[in-house]
């Protein structure tokens, strides 16, 4: 019997980084994020018999028994048959990635992008940037509360973006290339819960927050404008003055404050959380790709789980 070539799509996405703005962002603030293409998700869709089957490492099954905390995915996916207008059926997701979950990375947002990509393609359907946003912002719903939009928008980005909420995205002049540590405190991040938190504060001390979310778009600001003129060393500055206000405003935590520690005693030239904070990641900007290797080195000995080091805006 003559069998017909199984048809096999792969989508991608890659992972995002916040520079600065975090949190903020959520209340209308400014906030720049950096594509982060070192990690990736990969979808590959390819056809079976009977139901959606999902084949990854923190799910394995049919798409009809996902557990309620991937709902926002698994609505997601059927939204997405809907949209190219095919039934629900008749294909397999199996999805690799190499972003930690749960770091702060966009992990979730680009599993997202990955699938619906993947989804496009299979189908032959052309996917507008505003189709792709609607429907992965249901599973950004899901998974962060009330998410600002940025990590899809960043883990879509092919170039560093300024973001603000409900705004036209720009893109980032960087006028001198900078170099970028990212370690990862190895422990699970709970955005959720951190975006939830500062809610809450606002409500028991609502003039403090606000100055604290007013001071961070300022910082922001600041650091568009250092980067637009290449001033590494005020840049720096300004990661660690958003820290100290990401401190205050209880998203920081022991890991986080040890690793950032350990960076500036490297020498870099600032360093903070990135992402929601309460475990998750940090950056830190180095000198030179040289020394961005020793300072991921230091963090190494200093027990992160792992490091990245690169380039950004060569
Ligand atoms: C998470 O990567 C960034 C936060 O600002 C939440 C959001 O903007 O949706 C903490």
């Amino acid at each position: 019997m003559l069998e017909l070539p199984q048809k096999t799509v792969i989508g991608s996405a890659h992972s995002k980084l916040i520079l600065v703005g975090e949190h903020a962002v959520v209340y209308g603030e400014p906030a720049i994020a950096l594509p982060f293409p070192e990690i990736e998700v990969k979808a590959t869709v390819d056809q079976v018999d009977g139901p959606i089957q999902i084949n990854s490492s923190f799910y394995y099954g049919l798409l009809s028994d996902m557990p309620d905390k991937l709902e926002g995915l698994a609505i997601c996916i059927k939204k997405t048959c809907k949209e190219l207008d095919q039934d629900a059926t008749g294909f397999r997701i199996q999805i690799e990635s190499s972003i930690p979950i749960g770091r702060g990375l966009g992990s979730s947002a680009a599993i997202a992008i990955a699938i619906v990509r993947s989804l496009y393609a299979y189908y032959e359907h052309d996917l507008s940037r505003n189709d792709l946003m609607k429907l992965v912002d249901i599973a950004e719903t899901y998974a962060h509360g009330s998410p600002s939009g940025i990590d899809m928008a960043a883990a879509s980005s092919e170039v560093p973006i300024w973001f603000e909420k409900d705004k036209e995205i720009e893109h980032v002049y960087i006028n001198k290339p900078f170099h970028l540590v990212v370690a990862d405190t190895g422990r699970i991040g709970d955005t959720h819960a951190a975006v939830a938190s500062i809610k809450e504060q606002y409500k028991v001390d609502f003039t403090e927050t606000k100055l604290s979310i007013a001071h961070l778009g300022k910082l922001t600001t600041q650091a568009r404008t250092a980067l637009h003129d290449g001033d590494h060393s005020l840049l720096g500055m300004l990661l660690n003055r958003a820290q100290d206000e990401l401190s205050k405003l209880g998203v920081s935590d022991e890991g986080i404050d040890r690793l950032t520690k350990v960076a500036r005693k490297s020498g870099a030239l600032g360093a903070k959380l990135t992402g929601g904070g309460r475990g998750g990641c940090i950056i830190a900007l180095a000198k030179s790709i040289k020394h961005a290797k020793e300072i991921a080195d230091d963090l190494l000995h200093a027990g992160a789980d792992q490091t990245w080091y690169f380039t950004v805006g060569e």
